[in-house]
């Protein structure tokens, strides 16, 4: 790659990110098919998680009758979920170490790990997860769902489209609505997606030498 394609590369990067805002009105007759939803959502399972335990599940309510069910849940977010193409309910597996055989056996086979150190992983991994609490499974799952989140909401961006995380709704409720055990899953946030009938509204950073100290 040369410069200026490398240049090109980064500044088609920055634009993605800086253009992202929050987007609470859609082309309510624009609908986003299911294919590219599931490109959009691959592209995001590229982010990191613990272990490359990859804890996040999604549920797309995409229909009217889903979207019924979950516009009680969501109080004032209620235009953004309603003229949306589609809403990504994303969710964190607390019982994720199920996926650890098949996540480690896969890597090895793809040439990321031989076959004695995938071995010696499991037998790591899988008594380490066993052990924790409720509340470390859930401190890791909020981390690698948030990677997961941010890379939708980008990759939705890249595919010119626009978003909303949203993080006020009945959260108890959410996942018994689609049909998700209580227990085992945690609802992490709500993404709104779809053609933008606004454009996004200015919000203000606080500068980067009041949120670093370089050390
Ligand atoms: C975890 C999380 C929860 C949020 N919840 C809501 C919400 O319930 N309703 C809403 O309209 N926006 C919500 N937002 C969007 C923020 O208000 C927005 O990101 C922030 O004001 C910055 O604006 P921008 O996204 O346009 O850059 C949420 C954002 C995050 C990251």
């Amino acid at each position: 790659m040369d410069f200026n394609q490398e240049n090109e590369r980064k500044q088609a990067f920055i634009e993605i990110i800086r253009e992202r805002k929050s987007i609470r009105n859609y082309d309510p007759n624009f609908k986003i098919p299911h294919s590219e939803i599931e490109e959009i959502l691959e592209i995001a399972t590229s982010a990191p998680s613990s272990a490359n335990m990859q804890p996040w599940r999604f549920v797309v309510i995409d229909t009217p009758e889903s979207k019924e069910k979950l516009l009680p849940s969501v109080g004032f977010n209620s235009k953004q979920v309603d003229t949306s193409s589609a809403v990504i309910a994303v969710f964190g597996d607390l019982e994720n170490v199920e996926y650890l055989d098949i996540i480690y056996s896969k890597t090895s086979e793809l040439g990321g790990m031989s076959e004695e150190v995938k071995n010696k992983q499991i037998e790591l991994i899988r008594p380490a997860y066993k052990q924790m609490t409720r509340e470390q499974k859930e401190e890791a799952v909020l981390i690698d769902c948030g990677l997961i989140s941010m890379q939708i909401m980008l990759a939705a961006k890249a595919f010119g489209y626009d978003t909303n995380p949203i993080g006020g709704y009945a959260r108890e409720s959410l996942g018994e609505i689609f049909g998700l055990e209580k227990e085992r899953y945690i609802p992490i946030m709500l993404i709104s997606i779809g053609k933008a009938a606004e454009s996004g509204k200015a919000s203000y950073r606080l500068p980067v030498d009041t949120v670093t100290k370089f050390r």
